[in-house]
């Protein structure tokens, strides 16, 4: 989708949207895949309802993007133009136990920087890539702690008043993988309370997370990270293994060797080949276990 016409131009420049023509979007996302569509930064919060305005208008249709590393996009030309906030500076203000971060902040430079001002909690989150306003929109977690239970304030475009608002904490319902915000809710910043902690013990808290993730997940490889969300009381990647599907492929998709949640772009996957095999084991578990799994990867597809 090309936001090409004229008046629609002169529209976005006015609200200081820096256009990028033909953005591929394997170059968005961990997994390396997706088609190619205008991308449009957004350099201002408050330009926001105007620009959707903007593009309803003229009959654009628009998605909006976080830092790409929990969705499969669709090939080839895609029918929708991409929005995507662009980073401001500073990305995090410190106040007391409290932190202020723009929700194109990345995660684990968050974490970092509010544990070197003796900021803790989130130490589990280190190697979640991704930035904190997808961590947020999805309640990210990893060993025992969700980004949800720090939450204080969130200011968000909501679709479905077409406008700004600010939501207390207790306004938001956190659940595993799942939050109350609508579908097209846009997260724009976030207020973190954090407990006080010395840096050192933080960092060996980092250290622990860190070697648990290196020994048992696929770093190196691109992915979007688990596929399936693991349905109570039982892990996706166990009964996938058990079933003896490490190493299945369709194209260059296939089931990492390393965690079986994990599927790996080893080559030049398409989102079809991705598609196909996130199908197919899909069924696979559910004729073993009778158990249909989720997907925890948001799927994009034309
Ligand atoms: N297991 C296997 N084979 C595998 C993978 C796992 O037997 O290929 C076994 C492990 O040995 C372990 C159990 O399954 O006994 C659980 O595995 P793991 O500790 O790796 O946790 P998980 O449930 O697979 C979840 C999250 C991860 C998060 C880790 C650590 C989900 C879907 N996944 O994985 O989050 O990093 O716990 O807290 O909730 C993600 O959300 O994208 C993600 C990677």
């Amino acid at each position: 989708m090309r936001a090409e016409h004229p008046k629609l131009e002169a529209g976005l420049a006015a609200l200081g949207i820096d256009v990028r023509s033909g953005t591929s979007l394997s170059e968005l996302t961990s997994l390396g895949i997706g088609g190619t569509t205008d991308l449009l930064r957004i350099t201002k919060h408050d330009s926001i309802p105007e620009l959707i305005g903007l593009l309803e208008h003229h009959d654009i249709p628009y998605k909006f993007l976080g830092g790409g590393s929990n969705l499969l996009v669709g090939d080839g030309e895609l029918p929708w133009v991409i929005l995507q906030l662009a980073k401001p500076d500073p990305e995090i203000v410190l106040e007391g136990n409290f932190a202020h971060v723009d929700a194109a902040a990345d995660l684990g430079r968050t974490v970092t920087f509010c544990a070197k001002h003796d900021l803790g909690g989130m130490e589990g989150l280190i190697g979640v890539p991704g930035t904190v306003g997808g961590a947020l929109r999805m309640n990210a977690g990893a060993y025992g702690m969700q980004i949800g239970s720090y939450v204080r304030e969130v200011k968000l475009y909501r679709a479905a008043e077409r406008k700004i608002e600010i939501l207390k904490g207790n306004q938001i319902s956190f659940e595993y993988r799942h939050t109350s915000f609508g579908p097209d809710d846009m997260m724009l910043a976030v207020t973190l309370e954090l407990p006080s902690k010395p840096f050192k013990e933080i960092l060996q808290g980092i250290r622990i997370c860190n070697e648990k993730r290196r020994s048992s997940q696929p770093l190196g490889q691109k992915s979007a990270g688990c596929i399936f969300k693991n349905p109570p009381g039982a892990s996706a990647g166990r009964m996938i293994d058990e079933l003896g599907l490490k190493g299945l492929s369709v194209g260059d998709a296939k089931v990492s060797d390393r965690h079986a949640n994990f599927f790996v772009n080893a080559g030049q996957a398409s989102a079809k080949d991705l598609l196909t095999l996130i199908s197919d084991v899909r069924g696979r578990v559910e004729n073993a276990f009778g158990v249909k799994l989720e997907n925890e990867v948001v799927v994009w597809n034309a």
